[in-house]
């Protein structure tokens, strides 16, 4: 048999063999906390519900690009909602971002950059197409984010010709958000040298301080294709729609895409382009459910930053998005002495011995050496939560204790085993 050596290199992620882990001790009635699962914990809204009964007996297929008048509100909705400015025609819809990003992987060729802190998928992607990439430095000062000086440094030493960088923001694993000047600096190095940006803006109006997270694409649209899509915000990742939006500048790739699309998904299922029609008119009510979802999301987080912080446990402030990294390399010689070594190693006995399931970094482009993890602050009841929450309830210590309970008991065994090193 003659096989796709790309496909069959790709390791299984430390990430699945966690989750294998989990459900094994959860079959053996071990209570673990699952910081590992980053799914949205929130019902998806009743009105889209809705929409997507109404159109249940629809069984056409739509046109590749996606249904036109879900695209035209899609761009009313990024123009409103996220500050970019996108034609219809340029926008796409497909089955998820992932696979948007993965068929944008596919059709350009170069080098791709990777800030060490990137979601999980974007370098099994390369890999998968034997493509070739780069992890760039990122601090934890820094909240883990890329800087326009290691950009432009590491772009003014290289061979290649052409590099297609990937950033996201809110950021899974970090759950940190690029400021605008930051993303001004960052567009001028990307300006200069050329750089293709595929902006992940999957999490954008789950911000913790502001109705949506800036853009790279403000300061630099001519280089910037923009991603985003239902399963974050409208916590509606089954339905699996997401778009993305070339700029004018770069509309001779429409064809290149719309091939691509026919000949492999030809379009998302329509009773659903029907309903996220519905989520992109962004009710005022949904804004409420998006708005109230953030500020649950925020109180958690800021719970869990508080109590690692004051422990030592290194923690990214998180200002989006349902994550943070956190870290023991303060611990490192502790940990060492109990022969472990690895994040991985660490992320087993932390399970093993502490119930308490984190995933490694070395899937989000940090070394094995380094211990650092993603932690998924969404192991609670978001239904029951939203239904209690109201505009002036404080979300302290004592209502995380009694409203999520698991995370309140996971965040107290990661200070018992931080305590217990010494
Ligand atoms: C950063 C990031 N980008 C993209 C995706 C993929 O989302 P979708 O459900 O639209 O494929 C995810 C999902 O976890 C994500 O966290």
């Amino acid at each position: 048999m003659l096989l796709n050596q790309n496909i069959l290199e790709l390791k299984p992620s430390a990430t699945l063999l966690i989750n294998e882990k989990v459900k094994e001790l959860r079959k053996e009635q071990r209570e673990i906390i699952h910081f590992g699962f980053g799914q949205s914990p929130f019902p998806i809204h009743q009105s889209i519900v809705e929409e997507l009964k109404n159109n249940s007996t629809n069984n056409h297929y739509l046109p590749v690009k996606g249904l036109e008048s879900l695209r035209e509100q899609v761009s009313k909705f990024l123009l409103k909602n996220q500050g970019i400015e996108r034609d219809p025609d340029q926008l796409f819809i497909g089955p998820g971002s992932k696979e948007l990003l993965y068929q944008s992987i596919l059709i350009f060729e170069g080098e791709f950059l990777i800030p060490k802190g990137s979601w999980v998928s974007y370098i099994p992607q390369i890999k998968s197409k034997g493509g070739s990439y780069t992890i760039l430095e990122t601090k934890l000062e820094n909240h883990f984010k890329l800087t326009p000086q290691v950009l432009e440094d590491y772009l003014k030493q290289t061979n290649q010709q052409e590099h297609i960088l990937i950033l996201n923001s809110p950021n899974n694993p970090t759950g940190a958000v690029y400021s605008e000047n930051e993303y001004k600096s960052l567009a001028k190095v990307c300006k200069k040298h050329e750089v293709i940006v595929l902006s992940d803006e999957i999490y954008s109006q789950i911000h913790f301080n502001d109705d949506f997270s800036p853009s790279i694409s403000k300061y630099y649209p001519e280089g910037t294709i923009v991603f985003g899509g239902l399963s974050k915000v409208f916590s509606a990742g089954g339905y699996r729609l997401g778009f993305m939006s070339l700029p004018n500048e770069l509309a001779s790739l429409s064809v290149a895409y719309c091939s691509l699309f026919s000949e492999t998904f030809s379009c998302v299922s329509s009773p659903v382009q029907f309903a996220a029609i519905k989520a992109y008119e962004y009710s005022q009510e949904l804004q409420e459910y998006v708005k109230i979802s953030s500020k649950i999301l925020c109180g958690v987080s800021s719970f869990i930053f508080q109590e690692l912080s004051k422990n030592k446990i290194q923690c990214t402030k998180a200002q989006g998005a349902f994550y943070m990294m956190i870290g023991f390399d303060r611990f490192k010689t502790a940990i060492n002495s109990l022969n472990i070594k690895t994040s991985t190693e660490l992320a087993h006995y932390l399970l093993e011995n502490y119930d308490v399931a984190l995933l490694p970094g070395t899937d989000f482009g940090f070394q094995d050496s380094e211990l650092f993890f993603r932690l998924a602050f969404v192991d609670f009841d978001g239904e029951k939560l939203m239904n209690k929450i109201k505009k002036e309830t404080i979300i302290d210590k004592a209502f995380i204790k009694e409203n999520c309970p698991r995370v309140f008991s996971g965040v107290k065994q990661l200070i018992k085993f931080a305590q217990e090193l010494f």
